[in-house]
């Protein structure tokens, strides 16, 4: 079968889990990035992301039969244990213990023998920076005050898995007038995009009617990567959201969406207003999901003077890729 898309999984740092998904002593398998991977938080809560097969005799550290370990490989101290004959490995990588052995395995002694991920944990998500090369983290995840304050409601929580690309997706933002036909606006929305290293940011403008007249909305969308988007709506609902898209492999994604609004006196305000505009962005999301999910992928594709900026928004995707020709694109 020929491939779907000519180009690669995007590098970047991608949410792999919410953070409250894994206390500590637990582990969880999680396939991302087209590899099979073990997830685990240790008992000092040290979160580590790992190739999922032992080095031993192969077995996957994220299945086993422990309860404690809901199921997965159970964490001794600072060590995941693996279920099939009990050699411990640490975040880094490195075996800890091969409980039956007189002699430590040379081949693995003192040497890393799993792969692992830089992870860092913020929003209330676990992140891993995913690069074919390994190489290391080019920028950092942006922090945001409405994810990690009090102030703000509980993150409503959706999710997706996708049979699509994390660019195709992405493209929404620099097609203006899917809008008209997809999402059936009124009128094209106008933004402004400005690309600048891996990060690009937009804004739109708009009167909002609303029963007591019009009030002047905002749409600032931002994203760092390609697997890290968030949006502020302000305007009727002040609404804060993360879009997350993880790679699962080369044509599927895990796509994420985390909302808050802000709390007034302490409350958090459901319904009304506040829930429609989030089932609205939701709503958007599964009118654009068929045509993703059975689309094919046009390199240099014929586009009108009415389009938006998809030249130059995937040039600045292709800055994502590695060992692939981006004029392509
Ligand atoms: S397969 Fe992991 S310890 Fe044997
Ligand atoms: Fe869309």
């Amino acid at each position: 079968m020929s491939k779907r898309y000519p180009m690669p999984i995007p590098f970047g740092w991608f949410a792999v889990a919410y953070s409250d998904e894994l206390p500590p002593g637990k582990s969880k398998p999680v396939h991302y990035f087209g590899q099979e991977l073990v997830l685990f938080r240790t008992e000092s809560g040290r979160v580590a992301l790992l190739d999922a097969y032992c080095p031993h005799l192969g077995a996957h550290l994220g299945y086993g039969i422990h309860e404690n370990a809901g199921g997965g490989g159970r964490i001794e101290g600072e060590s995941i244990v693996c279920p099939f004959h009990a050699w411990k490995f640490n975040g880094d990588g490195f075996c800890t213990d091969v409980p039956y052995a007189t002699n430590f395995p040379p081949k693995v002694k003192d040497k890393q023998c799993l792969r692992t991920y830089p992870i860092t944990e913020t929003n209330q998500l676990i992140w891993a920076w995913y690069h074919p090369d390994e190489a290391e983290p080019l920028w950092e995840v942006v922090e945001h005050e409405e994810a990690n304050s009090d102030d703000w409601a509980p993150l409503e929580r959706y999710e997706w898995q996708l049979n699509t690309h994390p660019q195709d997706m992405a493209e929404n933002a620099a097609d203006p007038a899917h809008f008209l036909f997809v999402h059936r606006t009124a009128s094209m929305p106008e933004w402004e995009t400005t690309y600048d290293g891996p990060c690009s940011r937009g804004v739109q403008r708009a009167k909002m009617p609303t029963p007591r007249g019009e009030v002047d909305g905002a749409i600032h969308t931002g994203s760092m990567g390609p697997g890290q988007g968030f949006t502020r709506f302000e305007g009727i609902a002040d609404t804060f959201l993360l879009g997350l898209v993880t790679p699962v492999d080369e044509e599927n994604v895990h796509v994420r969406f985390a909302f808050t609004q802000p709390r007034v006196n302490g409350e958090v305000k459901g319904g009304g207003v506040n829930a429609a505009i989030i089932a609205n962005i939701v709503g958007q999301l599964e009118e654009d999901a068929p045509i993703w999910e059975h689309k094919t992928y046009r390199p240099l594709p014929v586009l009108c003077d009415g389009d938006g900026p998809i030249a130059k928004f995937r040039k600045w995707y292709g800055q994502f890729y590695v060992d692939f020709d981006t004029s392509k694109l």
